[in-house]
This record gives structure tokens, sequence and C-alpha cells, in this order.
């Protein structure tokens, strides 16, 4: 564990940052401290990319092995070439469209970037964030800034500053306090590195919209086991267990009727267990289950995905203030936004995917 530092949480508009408020936090930056920041997706923990020792406390304060390697963070297109090199054309058609927002693309990386930031590789991941906050901050910075998810190593990842506090008091200097983000899931991590561009973590940016701008980009591949030691996966962000509440999650896919059997039966059997029970569910899927005496943290319509992605780490985190002892929850549909959310259910079940004939 580190040194602990006092932690300062301070309030800020979202959309007109106070520039005296974003100075301190930049001064903080560009001395090598930590400051979290609200970003379109989720808070990020900042740190100066240029500064490898300051990038070291960011693994030491999430707890985050050091093999993971993290997002630089720019605030200007122009900025991507302090931070990469050879960027190919693609690059720049993607920027395009998606930046700033929640795209982050893999690169070759630029020699100054240290390599603890990249755990090693000879690449880096770079993302131009659209939030006023995150970009007032970069920019007054003058560096680019390297930011995880402002989460403990395997927990969900933080959609407002309580959940930065709840995780990280003491463990960063500053955290700007910019109310719940939009998006709620992370960005989609996208490899230019490879023979054919390919996903790495689908988030923010569907692989449908991405594929209008290039159709070869492929779907992110099959997770990889956390505890297959000999596998290197491409991005080691994407390990099975992940965005964990501490709470057991189970996650139900198949037919819609036969689900919601199964669920009720599993939400009976663990409460005659003595088990305190807790459901992420639909507005839709809420009357199957209004006679239990289970707690329910809604998700809202089934329709709304963006919704769904908003809450979806927030839920979790909310059953696990409630102490449940399991969260059960149905699996949505891996298309458009439901690929992300797929994508963190599974990853907070550890894989544990029940299905449901
Ligand atoms: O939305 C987001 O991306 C947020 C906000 C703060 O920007 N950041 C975020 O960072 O989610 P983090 O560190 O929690 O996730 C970064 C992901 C990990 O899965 C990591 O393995 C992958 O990006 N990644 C980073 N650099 C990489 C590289 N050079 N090659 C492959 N994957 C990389
Ligand atoms: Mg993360």
């Amino acid at each position: 564990m580190g040194n602990l530092t006092y932690t300062r949480l301070i309030a800020i508009d979202a959309e007109h940052p106070d520039p005296e408020t974003i100075q301190l936090a930049a001064e903080q930056v560009q001395k090598g401290g930590l400051v979290a920041f609200p970003t379109e997706t989720v808070y990020g923990l900042g740190a100066n990319a240029l500064d490898a020792s300051a990038i070291g406390k960011i693994y030491s304060a999430k707890g985050r092995p050091s093999n993971n390697p993290l997002i630089a963070h720019i605030a200007t297109l122009e900025q991507i070439e302090q931070v990469a090199v050879d960027i190919p054309e693609t690059a720049y058609q993607l920027a395009a469209y998606f930046w700033p927002g929640p795209l982050t693309l893999v690169l070759p990386r630029h020699e100054r970037v240290p390599d603890v930031a990249s755990a090693g590789r000879d690449t880096v991941a770079v993302r131009f964030p659209a939030h006023p906050v995150a970009r007032a901050l970069i920019k007054a910075a003058g560096v680019p800034i390297v930011a995880p998810s402002a989460n403990r190593f395997t927990r969900p990842s933080a959609t407002t500053a309580q959940h930065v506090l709840a995780d990280l008091n003491g463990r960063v200097d500053i955290i700007l306090d910019g109310g719940p983000t939009h998006i709620g899931v992370e960005s989609t991590v996208l490899d230019l590195t490879a023979p054919t561009p390919i996903v790495l973590r689908p988030g923010g940016v569907t692989l449908e919209a991405l594929q209008t701008v290039l159709p070869e980009i492929l779907a992110p591949a099959q997770h990889v086991p956390m505890d297959d030691a000999e596998a290197r996966p491409a991005s080691p962000g994407m390990l099975i267990k992940h965005y964990s509440p501490n709470a057991e999650v189970l996650v139900f896919d198949g037919e819609a009727e036969a689900v919601t059997r199964r669920m009720r039966e599993t939400a009976s059997q663990r409460m005659a267990d003595g088990q305190r029970v807790g459901l992420l569910l639909t507005d839709e899927d809420r009357p199957a289950f209004a006679d239990l005496p289970v707690v329910v943290q809604p998700l809202g319509a089934a329709h709304d995905l963006a919704h769904i992605a908003q809450q979806l780490f927030a839920g979790l985190r909310a059953l696990d203030a409630q102490q449940v002892d399991v969260i059960l929850a149905r699996q949505f549909p891996a298309e458009g936004m439901g690929r992300a959310i797929a994508d963190r259910l599974l990853r907070a079940a550890e894989g544990r995917v029940i299905e449901v004939e």
C-alpha cells in the first residue's frame, strides 16, 4: 500500500468548469500528483503522462498490476503526435467521426511516453475525451494525462465522485466532482496496430458505428480467464474478474420466460439459505418479481440501453451498499450498446453466465 495523502473533493461545474479550480488541479498534475476527474464515460485517475514516477503512483493507488497499460488522454487532435508515431490514416478517419468522444485508439508508442504508462509495450492507447472538465484539465496541465478508471482494481468503475472517494480516499490528491457521468461504461478500445483493426473492449462507441467508417473492424474476441497465467491477452484489462461488487453476481441468459422462472427459483433458493438477494431489473421485469422480498435496483426501460449503461456500475455499487449476498441479472443481447453492457455484466459475474434452456 502506498503513502496516504489528504484527498480534497472539489465541486466543479461539468459544463463550465471554473478556471481557478482547473488551474489548481493542473498544478497538482504538473507536480506529479494524482487528480481524479470526470470524463463522459467514467471518472479517471489522472497523472502526467510523461512523468514515470507520477504514473507509478496510479498503479499503487488502484492496486493495479503493472502489466496493465493506461490510456493517454489528449485535449487536441494535434496532441496525438506527442504520444504516438507512425499514425495510420485510419486513425484520422475515425477521429474525424468519434473524437472528442468515448473511443480509444491503440497506436505505436512515441518514445517520450514512459514504459510504465504502456506496461512496457511498444504501443500506446490514446483518447480525446469530450467532457469539458477533462479537456480543460489536460489543456491547463499542458501535457497528456494518463488515466485509468478511478476505482480500486477489479471494482466497478466509478461514475460519480462519491464512488471515487469510496475506493480511493487517501490515495488521490484531488477529486473534481462534476456530478454523475453521462455514458457510464468506459470507452471502446480499438487496436489499430493489429493486422486488421480489432475492438479489444466494447464501450461507449458501438461496433456498428465504427464499422460505418471502417467496415473491416473486427468484433472483440473471447475473454481470457484470470487464472490462466500463461495467457497474454491483447488487452490485459480484459480479465474475466473485473467490475466486481463484493456480492456474488449471477447473470442469466436464454429465452425470456425461462430466464424469469430460473431467476425466481434461484432467488427463492438463496433466500431459503438465509441470503439477502439483490436484483438488477429493467422496468419490464419488475412485475414478475414484485412479490419477492428482494432488494431491487431498477435499471430503467429495457429498450433504453444508453440509460441502462449509465446506471449499471452505480446499480452494482448500490446493491453492495445494501449488503446483499448475491446479485441476479438478466443478460442483454450483445448488439449496439448492449455489447458493452453484456461485457460488463459477464465480468461482474466473473464469467458465471447461466445459460437457461
Ligand atoms: O473510458 C475510459 O476509457 C476510461 C476513462 C477514464 O477515459 N478509462 C479507462 O481506463 O477505462 P482503464 O485503464 O480502466 O482501461 C483501459 C483499457 C484496459 O482494458 C487496458 O488493458 C487497455 O485499455 N489498454 C491500454 N493501453 C493498451 C495498449 N497499449 N494495448 C492494448 N490495450 C491497452
Ligand atoms: Mg478500468
